[in-house]
């Protein structure tokens, strides 16, 4: 199987006399894996999401994304690799609030150069899948929290990255609704999409992913990586 990640000696300092937020982690995830970074507080979970997807850059070691290394890339190059291998969803959605729930879905097709035609169909799609249709015309302000996470899920499809990375995505929702966005990341996962997910959720984790990987004090812990157990619909069922 191939790395869709993979990380090699990666040290990350954001000040130079301060402790390092991640040290000398090593990691890969396969193509068609679904991982899920667990951790204290403060343990360097969303740098290490920040430095995959190539938004801020180790102090030391090397990121391979998709068979890129990051690390040679220029801004600009980084950023039309983002756009094209990573989707990203955030705890607080993160969209655009004075677009509406189509144009904020349309937005990374149309940065990629996608015609408007073509951007139109997919997001229609992904929309009726995500079973937000009948709000694409909404601004995200007149939507509840599950259907914002589902909005930015549509936007993080978009481009189909290999590579769908997720911080805390059901942290601000209720539990039901958490139900519903951890389905539909299964979903996508037996799909083929490959998945990086953060949580302080172990039944989140232990549902969507197949494999663990605990980080403590910017280290990640061998000795603790553990299998999340079969993935199969009643061991999901089961884990939450
Ligand atoms: N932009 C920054 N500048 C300076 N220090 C930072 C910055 N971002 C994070 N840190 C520090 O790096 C360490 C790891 O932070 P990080 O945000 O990766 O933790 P986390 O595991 O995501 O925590 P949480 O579960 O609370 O989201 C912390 O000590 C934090 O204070
Ligand atoms: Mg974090």
């Amino acid at each position: 199987m191939t790395d869709v990640i993979r990380l090699d000696a990666v040290t990350k300092r954001y000040d130079e006399t301060g402790p390092a937020a991640l040290d000398q982690v090593g990691l890969a995830v396969g193509e068609r894996e679904a991982v899920a970074v667990m951790g204290p507080s403060g343990s360097g979970k969303s740098t290490l999401l920040n430095l995959i997807a190539g938004l801020d850059r180790p102090t030391s070691g090397s990121v391979t994304v998709a068979g890129t290394s990051l690390g040679g890339l220029s801004e600009t190059a980084l950023a039309r690799f983002r756009r094209r291998n990573i989707g990203m969803i955030f705890q607080f959605f993160n969209l655009l609030d004075d677009l509406t729930v189509l144009d904020n879905v349309l937005m990374p097709a149309r940065l990629g150069g996608t015609s408007l035609r073509e951007a139109r169909s997919r997001a229609d799609e992904l929309l009726g899948y995500l079973g937000i249709g009948r709000h694409a015309d909404a601004y995200p302000a007149h939507l509840s929290g599950g259907q914002r996470q589902r909005v930015a899920i549509a936007r993080a499809l978009m481009n189909r990255p290999p590579l769908l990375l997720a911080d805390e995505p059901t942290g601000a929702v209720d539990t039901a609704t958490g139900r519903h966005i951890t389905d539909l990341l299964i979903e996508l996962n037996r799909d083929g999409q490959a998945l990086l997910l953060v949580t302080h959720d172990t039944r989140l984790a232990r549902a969507c992913t197949s494999r663990i990987v605990r980080i403590v004090d910017g280290r990640v812990d061998e000795a603790a990586r553990e299998a999340a157990g079969d993935i199969s619909p009643d061991a999901a069922e089961a884990a939450r």
